[in-house]
């Protein structure tokens, strides 16, 4: 089974990204033939400062290497390392409805922030077909904000095998129903454009911060709290081990437990849990030579691959070339 997922470098990687998306690549890897990329042409739609993407681009391939992503299991790359991408976009958007386009939330979400309505915005979701019909993928782990995005997906591999004939794999999203949404810190979803992410490589007074900035109601100190209203215990309970998730739930219930002793102990949880990774990150970050090497050989294998798929398609499309 053929599995692909690519991440958006539009800023600082944070626990929601790696809880919905990462890890499960990460697991996946073992089992299956993994494809995995940095969408720095994706980050082009709401960032345009050219050395701003590229040193961004270059630190999420460093925090996915670091949390565990194996060149020798999988094919990892940048995704504008292989223009046949934006190729293939082309043809499939010959066969996309705009209705489709227009109805997509996250096109919606974007206007309303008073994003430009520009095409690269309405068009985001075809590039993304783009990538997951180009390696033929069965599988997308994301998390449930991308589940629109990968219905788009399919309808267009559908129109496409209908028009010219079977070409496409139509891929399922996989979606894990505990991490589907990881909560910022403001209870909404946790994400890098809204800010209220906690990071998951940030220096550790930049994570105590936000952890610390996690918003709770008022409830007083000596009284008893509800666990299941709390965002700080349902960010510790992502991490914690059972027996550690249910005694902080005990002290909740309790009383003279308060947030502030909650969110020093999500922090405390959070950093262990990193550490490994973190050096990890600081002993790659040495060898930045060895990081392009890793990139560019994901570029040729995944290219080989996509390259097969084009072959298929400008014959079907009657491209020249
Ligand atoms: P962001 O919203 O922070 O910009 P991306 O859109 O780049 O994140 O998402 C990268 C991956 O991480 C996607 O699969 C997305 O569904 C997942 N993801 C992002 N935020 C969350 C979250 N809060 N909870 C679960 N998964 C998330
Ligand atoms: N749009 C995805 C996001 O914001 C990132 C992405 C780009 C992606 N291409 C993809 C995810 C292909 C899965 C498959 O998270």
């Amino acid at each position: 089974m053929r599995v692909l997922s690519g991440i958006q470098p539009s800023g600082a990687l944070h626990i929601g990204n790696y809880l919905g998306m990462m890890r499960q690549m990460i697991e996946l890897q073992a089992k299956h033939e993994l494809f995995c990329f940095i969408a720095d042409l994706h980050a082009m739609t709401s960032l345009n400062h050219g050395a701003d993407l590229r040193q961004n681009t270059f630190n999420a391939a460093l925090d996915f290497l670091a949390l565990g992503i194996e060149p020798e299991k999988s094919v990892f790359w940048v995704q504008s390392s292989i223009p046949e991408i934006n190729e293939l976009s082309w043809y499939l958007s010959n066969v996309t409805p705009i209705g489709l386009l227009e109805r997509c939330h996250s096109y919606k979400d974007k206007l309303a922030k008073g994003l430009p309505a520009n095409a690269g915005l309405l068009n985001y979701p075809v590039l993304m077909a783009a990538d997951i019909l180009s390696v033929q993928a069965d599988i997308v782990p994301v998390g449930k904000d991308q589940k629109q995005h990968l219905e788009v997906t399919r309808d267009i591999a559908l129109k496409f095998n209908n028009e010219f004939g079977a070409t496409f794999t139509v891929p399922d999203a996989l979606i894990k129903a505990e991490v589907a949404i990881v909560p910022g810190t403001d209870g909404q979803k946790m994400s890098k454009s809204y800010g209220n992410t906690i990071e998951i490589f940030g220096e550790e007074k930049v994570i105590r911060k936000q952890v610390m900035n996690i918003v709770t109601d008022s409830t007083p100190l000596e009284k008893p709290k509800d666990p299941d209203r709390c965002n700080v215990f349902k960010i510790y309970a992502l991490f914690a081990a059972p027996e550690q998730k249910a005694e902080m739930e005990r002290k909740y219930r309790a009383g003279g437990y308060g947030y502030g002793d909650a969110k020093k102990e999500t922090f405390a949880l959070l950093w262990e849990y990193f550490r490994p990774y973190r050096e990890r990150r600081a002993e790659l970050a040495k060898n930045l030579g060895a990081v392009k090497s890793i990139l560019q050989n994901g570029t040729d294998k995944a290219r080989a691959e996509i390259e097969k798929t084009l072959k298929i398609v400008r014959k079907k499309t009657g491209a020249f070339l």
